[in-house]
């Protein structure tokens, strides 16, 4: 069979122990963290190298055996779970940071190395990688670098592409090629690196990135804004940026999510609070008191009911572990939770929330939002106990996405489309966008081998369970 002799070339190709077929051991790379429907692969296969992932990619083209690249495995959209079966590759075993260059404001990173640990690296050095998708203890740079991960702090610093100079890229062939430029600046040739960051780890497996880093801010603080409705939230935001401030965050939580982070952070909620801003800035520390005291008046002025500041790190520390589980933290509230990443442009935000609650209404499905609101992108969350509730809640989905476009928005602002939003993706890009695309993708992987199933509705809809 195809599939015995693609694995023996791989094990041939491999440090000992490298091809695993343990069925606990498969089933655990059967999903992500998303409602896409677990496949469980015939074998994980563990690369320790970038020689390694080119072996298992030519054996993989060579007998044309699907195969879907995995980092940490957090990914909500089921962009590594393996629909057309075949082999998952593992790079959690490429975890090695291969130096943080002080003077040339870099990092070189594999991609199985952790969000935290390149953080702390970094760090150490009193330098900064601002992108976080808010969940940096588990979350992989490879998994950042595929979905061009944003999280909390894209407002002021952008998401992962911003942060990219350079990339190694194994193609579906196992050709190994850098892209990008590992200088500050570069235009030679195309922008490959830019178009492989958000390609879901359907053109390539990164196997290297140099990102860019920038001086660490001297302080952040931290400001909790409560809203009487959430009709004030545009208003609150358009007002700080006048003021010529842009703030690292501005969170958004609706008063489901409110709830929800109230006993985590020990919170002392206003009763009359509809919704919270949690409002972060940094900077210097006597830019950052100037930056505060502005704030907290724009919000008052805008109508906040009151205005509390976290200053210590404990208490930052707090408020955030919570911010980082509220997407598990909303998943405990019904027996199935599906969260969308819609974006609008800023100023549409409080319209996006309007209609979050008609559809609501309308499809009388649960809904709780809450997000990084100055970047207008809400995840939006249906939350449904009853299995039979479920045409119900695709109706109100659709209609999500039908509601942005028409604000000319986007479907997806950081997770991705992967299985459960590709069919979703006709409404946002017309045909002979979506056509170009595949092109590309075939240009890129002429037999179809990588990470087959995912973005396009077409191969999507080809696997089981992905649409
Ligand atoms: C967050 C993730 C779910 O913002 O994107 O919490
Ligand atoms: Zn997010």
């Amino acid at each position: 069979m195809s599939l015995d002799r693609a694995l023996v070339a791989i094990d041939r190709a491999c440090a000992s122990g490298a091809v695993v077929r343990d069925v606990d051991v498969r089933e655990a790379h059967s999903h992500d963290e998303s409602e896409a429907t677990p496949i469980v692969p015939e074998a994980v296969v563990r690369a320790r190298s970038t020689e390694e992932v080119s072996a298992i990619l030519a054996a993989c083209h060579a007998h044309r055996i699907p195969i879907t690249p995995r980092a940490g495995g957090t990914g909500r959209v089921g962009g590594a779970v393996p629909v057309a079966g075949g082999l998952v590759l593992s790079l959690e075993g490429m975890d090695t940071i291969r130096g943080v260059e002080a003077d040339d404001l870099r990092a070189i990173t594999q991609p199985g190395v952790v969000l935290r640990d390149l953080h702390d690296a970094v760090e150490a050095e009193d330098l900064f990688y601002p992108p976080d998708p808010n969940s940096l203890e588990s979350c992989r740079i490879g998994g950042n670098l595929a979905c061009n991960a944003g999280g909390p702090r894209a407002f002021k610093y952008g998401v992962t592409r911003n942060w990219v100079l350079g990339l190694q890229v194994v193609l579906a062939d196992g050709t190994v090629l850098r892209v990008g430029k590992p200088t500050a600046k570069g235009v030679t040739g195309y922008d490959l690196a830019g178009l492989l960051v958000g390609s879901e780890g359907t053109l390539g497996v990164i196997t290297e990135a140099t990102l860019k880093l920038v001086p660490k801010p001297e302080g952040v603080a931290t400001l909790l804004v409560f809203l009487p409705d959430q009709r004030t939230l545009g208003e609150a935001i358009t007002a700080t940026l006048r003021r010529r401030i842009v703030p690292r965050c501005l969170e958004f939580l609706d008063p489901l999510a409110l709830d929800i982070l109230r006993p985590q952070a020990g919170l002392d909620v206003p009763a009359a609070a509809k919704a919270m801003l949690l409002v972060e800035v940094d900077g210097d520390q006597g830019d950052l008191e100037r930056q505060m005291e502005e704030v907290g008046g724009v919000m008052l002025d805008a109508g906040a009911l009151d205005v509390l500041v976290a200053r210590s790190g404990e208490e930052r520390e707090s408020l955030w572990a919570a911010r980082r589980e509220m997407s598990y933290a909303m998943r405990r509230q019904a027996r199935r939770k599906l969260s969308e990443d819609v974006v609008v442009p800023r100023t549409r935000i409080g319209d996006l929330l309007e209609r979050c609650s008609v559809l609501s209404e309308k499809h009388g499905v649960r809904v709780a939002t809450y997000g990084h609101a100055g970047d207008g992108n809400l995840h939006v969350n249906f939350l449904w106990d009853d299995p039979a509730d479920r045409p119900k809640v695709d109706a109100a989905i659709r209609g999500l996405m039908e509601a942005t476009v028409e604000m000319e928005g986007t479907l997806s602002g950081e997770h991705g489309i992967g299985v459960l939003k590709a069919p979703y993706l006709p409404i946002e890009q017309p045909p002979a966008l979506i056509a170009l695309q595949e092109r590309i993708k075939d240009v890129f992987d002429p037999r179809g081998v990588l990470n087959p199933g995912k973005i396009f509705p077409a191969g999507a809809k080809r696997f089981h369970g992905a649409c």
